[in-house]
Order: structure tokens, then C-alpha cells, then sequence
């Protein structure tokens, strides 16, 4: 049996990512569940206006999820139990210039990343490549373990049961049979680092190179059968880490990170990286879907992701860890698509009985609720045909004005609020197309079930106190009753308001 309260008690954890959605509930619990580790070190890149501390503060500290905790525990504990770094997990010893400042540290546990799934291939090599070499590289030094957190979706383009035992080294997810050595880490990060630098010094403006960087990546992954440059530049950094020598390792793929189901309290969510959009999406009346009723939502709560990151952290310290442990829910409990968006349009229908809302929307245009799953080509027919729908509106509603203006009848501007609404209309409709884009692989086009095997036996080791406090067990979770209370209230409440501000999504 290994007990995490001993084997954490006194321990000096550097914890990368720790302002971020997932590493604030790790820190959080860490510190509520156990209170006698020695000290949690924080890296945070300092922002040209915001020093490291003040992003703790504001960013963490001052976050809702601390927010109970402050109350129970005080500030001053949190205070006495972080040191703040200012740095980058990308740079040699972690950009940070004082030195020992690591010294006796025993675990670092890597969880920052660049969640993006299509942005300028050199930023996702520098946070999910380069932060993995050099995270590897300090815990050598330190004679640290090390517990770096990708993604199950490094699997890439699938269709079933993705097992832990993979080999990693040389994977790419469009290969034939294990003997395929046709991709090689090493190789392919020299290929994209020339690529980079020729991007980079080449004749053209910003624009244009951002534009190519964003092109690279996504002709890489597709290359080899990666979904995004995302999963692409996580599978790329799992590699680099799995081939390094000298060092005690382990790595932890969630699933898609959702709400807490617990902790903090239920529903605490961030950001929207998450399914949060396609939530909204169908929050808002969306009735056509391009997905398969019966694949699974590989989702897991963020508590639960952050409980058995601690195990997995207390396994590596002892020696007793797994080289993989994926953690997602569809192998002991899965929920599939279709009564997942029929319990999203129930909803829309209950909050929203006569469709949209927005009464500057004609009714013609608004969204029905009869569901529906179709193939990818329909939906392209769709789009089209959408598209023409309210432009044919718009240049109708234009006549009918033209016309009005031309009569007694006091109709100026009468229709203008309609025929303002079609141009937001059109854009909402392009700007939801492109996020249902970035989805389709998780929706429609491919079908994963991760296994969890890793987790299960190693929560099998822990004692029951710690199973209770850190408690793992997807299997008991009630999806329906999840999805009604933790996520959809959560990410109404805390997803929402930035949606409707940055993505202009139509709630
Ligand atoms: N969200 C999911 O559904 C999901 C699923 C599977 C795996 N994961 C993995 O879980 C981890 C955390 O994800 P998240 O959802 O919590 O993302 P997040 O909210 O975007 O947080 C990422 C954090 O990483 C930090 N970071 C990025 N590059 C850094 C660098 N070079 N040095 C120091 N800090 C850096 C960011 O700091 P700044 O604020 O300075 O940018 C931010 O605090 C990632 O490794 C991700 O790949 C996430």
C-alpha cells in the first residue's frame, strides 16, 4: 500500500502551469488534502504588465477556485506554501536567473502547454516540446522525478480502444504495424525547427509568416495522422521525454478536461479549450450535427484529473509508477453523443421554448429543435444553402425597404435592425462552422475509447484515506445528472460571458 500523506508530507513539488485552468484545482487540492507537503515552487512567465507574483495573486490566488479555501485556510497558509518563480518552462533552468533555486526539489510535475489546437507551429514547439526538454533536463540535473502531462489524444486519427502499453518512441497514428520505423522524433524536430527558421527569415511580413507557421503545423500533423498541430507538438514532446535517459518519469494524459465535479465546488470551469463551445453551441439552437450518435465524449472532470495527477505524483515518488496512465471515462462509463446533444437541445428547448431568442433574427432564419446527425458532406450542403438563405433574406428585406421608401408609409429604417442582423448572422454562422471544424475529429470522424487500466491499479495501491481524498472512480459518475447540474451551470456561469465577449458565439 503507499500512503500519499507520508510520501508527500515534507516534499518540494515544482509545479509548470499552475495559473491555468487544470493547474490551479491541482495546486488547490494539493494544498487542501495535503497540508504537510513542504513547499509547492510555482513557475509563472511573467507578462509585460504583470509581474510573476501579481499573476499569482490575481490569477491564482484570487481565483474563484481558491476562493473556498482562502476562507477555510487563510491566505497566509497559501502564502507560507508557494514560492512564486518568475520564468519559462521553456528556457534552460526554467528562465530562472537566481541560482540553487531549485535545489531540493524532488518532483516536478510539467503540466503547462499550449492548448491551441491550430496556432503558429513554433509556439506549440515551445511550450509542449522545448518546455518538456528542458523540465527533463532540471530534473536530471536535480535527480527530480518527473511527471509530464500530455493528452490521450496524442493517439491521433483512431478508431477504438487506445491501450497505455503503445510503445512511444517512434509512434505516429498513420502507422501500418509496430515494425513501421518510418517517423523518427529526432528527425522530424530538426525537419520542423529548419522549417521554422526558414519561415522566419524569409522576405515576407508578419502576417504572411504567422499565416505560413500556422500552415506548417497543420500540414505536419496531417502528414502523419495527427488531428492538430496540438496533439502533433504533445506526442512530439512525449517522445523526446520517453527517450530520455537518466530519469524517473512518468506521463499522465487526460482526456477532454471538463468541470469539476467536486472540487472545488461543482462545476468550476475555465476557458474554452474545453467542449465549452460546442455546449453553446447547441445551447443556442444548433440542430444539425456532424457526429456519430454512438461515439463516447472522452471527457473527465478537471477534480478528478487533478486527484490522480497526486497519485500518479505519490507513484512516481515511490518507484511504484507506470510509464503511462490515461485518464478519461468511456472504458468503465461511457456517455455517447447522441443522448449527450438530445440532453443539450432538451435543455435549449426548456430555457428557450420558441427557439432563438433574438428578435431581430427573422423568424424564417432561426433555428428549429428537430435533431439532427448528419455526414460531414450534408453539412457542407447545408452550410452552402444556409449561407445563400439569408443572403437571398437580406437582399429581399433590402428590396422591401427600397420599395417602403418609396411609399407615404413612414418605414425608415423600419426593417434595419433586420437587415443588420443578417450580416452578424453570416458571421456567427462562419465562426461556428470553423469551431465545429476543430471538433469534427472528436465528434464524427473518429472513434476513441482510452483505456485506463494504469489508474485503476494504481489507485488499487493507495490506501482508502487517500483513495477518499483524492478520489478517482469515473465510473460512478451519473452523466446525465453531470451534465445538467456541473456543466452546463458551470459553463454558463463561467465560460459564457468570454464567449459572447471573444468568440461572438450566439447564446
Ligand atoms: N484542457 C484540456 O482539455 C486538456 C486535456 C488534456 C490535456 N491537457 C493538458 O493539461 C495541461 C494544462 O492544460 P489547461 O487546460 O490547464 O491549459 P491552460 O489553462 O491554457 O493552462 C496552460 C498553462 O501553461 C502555462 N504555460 C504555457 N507555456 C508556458 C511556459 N513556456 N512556461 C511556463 N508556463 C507556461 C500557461 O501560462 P500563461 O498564462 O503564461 O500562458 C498556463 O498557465 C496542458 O499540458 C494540456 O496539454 C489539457
Amino acid at each position: 500500500m503507499i500512503d500519499v500523506s507520508s510520501t508527500l508530507a515534507g516534499r518540494q513539488i515544482l509545479l509548470t502551469g499552475g495559473n491555468g485552468f487544470l493547474g490551479k484545482v491541482l495546486l488547490a487540492l494539493l494544498l487542501d488534502r495535503y497540508p504537510d507537503i513542504g513547499q509547492v515552487h510555482l513557475l509563472i512567465r511573467p507578462k509585460r504588465d504583470q509581474t510573476a507574483e501579481q499573476r499569482f495573486e490575481t490569477d491564482v490566488l484570487d481565483s474563484p477556485p481558491f476562493a473556498p479555501l482562502l476562507t477555510a485556510l487563510g491566505r497566509a497558509f497559501f502564502r507560507d506554501k508557494i514560492t512564486v518563480w518568475a520564468g519559462d518552462a521553456a528556457q534552460p533552468n526554467a528562465g530562472v536567473e537566481q541560482p540553487g533555486w531549485a535545489d531540493g526539489i524532488d518532483l516536478i510535475i510539467h503540466c503547462a502547454g499550449l492548448v491551441e489546437f491550430f496556432p503558429p507551429v513554433d509556439q506549440s514547439l515551445r511550450a509542449n516540446v522545448d518546455s518538456v526538454v528542458e523540465m527533463a533536463a532540471l530534473a536530471r540535473r536535480l535527480e527530480a522525478k518527473l511527471l509530464h502531462v500530455s493528452t490521450c489524444y496524442v493517439a491521433g486519427k483512431a478508431d477504438g480502444f487506445i491501450e497505455e502499453t503503445e510503445p512511444i518512441p517512434g509512434f505516429y497514428p498513420n502507422r501500418s504495424s509496430l515494425n513501421d520505423d518510418s517517423f523518427n522524433a529526432a528527425a522530424e524536430l530538426e525537419s520542423l525547427r529548419d522549417e521554422i527558421r526558414r519561415i522566419r527569415e524569409s522576405s515576407a511580413d508578419d502576417r504572411a509568416k504567422n499565416e505560413q507557421l500556422i500552415a506548417a503545423g497543420r500540414r505536419r500533423a496531417a502528414r502523419w495522422g495527427w488531428v492538430n498541430t496540438y496533439t502533433y507538438s504533445k506526442s512530439l514532446g512525449e517522445q523526446v521525454l520517453a527517450q530520455t535517459s537518466g530519469l524517473g518519469w512518468t506521463i499522465v494524459r487526460p482526456a477532454i478536461v471538463e468541470s469539476s465535479w467536486r472540487f472545488p465546488f461543482p462545476g468550476w470551469i475555465e476557458g474554452g479549450r474545453t467542449a465549452a463551445p460546442l455546449v453553446l453551441m447547441a445551447l443556442s439552437g444548433m440542430t444539425e450535427w456532424p457526429a456519430c450518435p454512438d461515439i463516447p465524449l472522452e471527457i473527465i472532470p478537471v477534480d478528478k484529473v487533478a486527484a490522480a495527477i497526486i497519485a500518479c505524483g505519490a507513484l512516481l515518488l515511490t518507484g511504484e509508477h507506470r510509464p503511462v496512465y490515461q485518464l478519461a471515462s468511456a472504458d468503465t462509463n461511457p456517455f455517447a453523443l447522441g443522448p449527450l446533444i438530445q440532453l443539450l437541445c432538451d435543455e435549449a428547448r426548456f430555457v428557450n421554448p420558441n427557439g432563438s431568442s433574438d428578435s431581430k433574427i427573422p423568424f424564417w432564419l432561426r433555428p428549429s429543435f428537430g435533431l439532427r446527425f448528419l455526414p460531414a458532406s450534408r453539412i457542407r450542403e447545408n452550410r452552402q444553402a444556409r449561407a445563400r438563405r439569408i443572403e437571398t433574406s437580406r437582399r429581399i428585406l433590402i428590396a422591401i425597404q427600397d420599395k417602403l421608401k418609396k411609399t407615404p408609409i413612414p418605414a425608415n429604417g423600419l426593417l434595419d435592425d433586420w437587415i443588420a442582423s443578417h450580416r452578424t448572422l453570416a458571421l456567427q454562422a462562419h465562426l461556428r462552422d470553423q469551431t465545429i471544424d476543430q471538433y469534427m475529429p472528436f465528434i464524427l470522424e473518429n472513434r476513441y475509447i482510452f483505456e485506463t487500466r494504469n489508474i485503476r491499479d494504481g489507485y488499487a495501491r493507495l490506501s482508502a484515506a487517500d483513495r477518499e481524498k483524492i478520489p478517482w472512480a469515473p465510473e460512478t459518475i451519473d452523466w446525465s445528472e453531470y451534465w445538467r447540474e456541473n456543466q452546463i451551470g458551470g459553463i454558463r456561469k463561467w465560460v459564457q460571458p468570454e464567449a459572447v465577449r471573444n468568440w461572438s458565439v450566439q447564446v
